[in-house]
């Protein structure tokens, strides 16, 4: 029986097919090594509601449930949950049972300072310049020459969603700044 030489195999020496061999079970153990890392760092996809929203988180991250808020938050609160990009937003216990159907982003309009709420005087007072916003994020004292932004708040199977705000500002009458 006659043998045929590797070096005659067409197109490819046996060192050249061992090496590829090689090299794709290196690079294929790699990648399987490197994919729960790489995960690590991707952020999960935020769930959505049907509004396209994402889901409101408290300071630790946890999604929030509108029972539990409102559970812990009484009516005429406002208190921070991350929002759309992870901006600090004031959600509205209106009653009870209720959260409003829209958030109000704490960023100041002036230089970006999260602005408190401050329930006795019914304001948002932001501690860096002065600005003040009544209940509803509108301005009402400067230097912030703008009202704080707007988003939509959803419950869904207790679910809280928040979601851009697109509409008009029911508190100017404008469409809003920050679209
Ligand atoms: Fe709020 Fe200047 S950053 S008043």
């Amino acid at each position: 029986m006659t043998q045929i030489p590797s070096s005659d195999v067409p197109g490819m020496g046996r060192r050249q097919f061992m090496n590829l061999l090689t090299f794709g079970s290196v690079t294929g153990v790699a990648l399987g090594a490197l994919y729960p890392v790489a995960n690590y760092f991707i952020p999960p996809k935020a769930s959505a509601g049907s509004s396209g929203g994402i889901t409101a988180k408290d300071e630790l991250g946890n999604a929030i449930t509108a029972s539990g808020w409102l559970s812990s938050h009484p009516e005429g609160d406002r208190n921070l949950v991350q929002g759309l990009k992870g901006d600090p937003t004031y959600l509205v216990v209106e009653s009870s049972d209720t959260i409003g159907n829209y958030g109000i982003n704490a960023i100041c309009t002036h230089l970006g300072c999260v602005v408190p709420w401050n329930s006795s005087s019914n304001k948002f007072m932001c501690p860096c310049h002065g600005s003040q916003y009544d209940a509803t994020g509108k301005v009402v004292r400067g230097p912030a020459p703008l009202s704080l932004a707007l988003a939509n708040v959803n419950v869904e199977n207790d679910n809280v969603f928040i979601s851009q705000w697109s509409e008009t500002d029911f508190r100017t009458g404008d469409k809003p700044w920050w679209t």
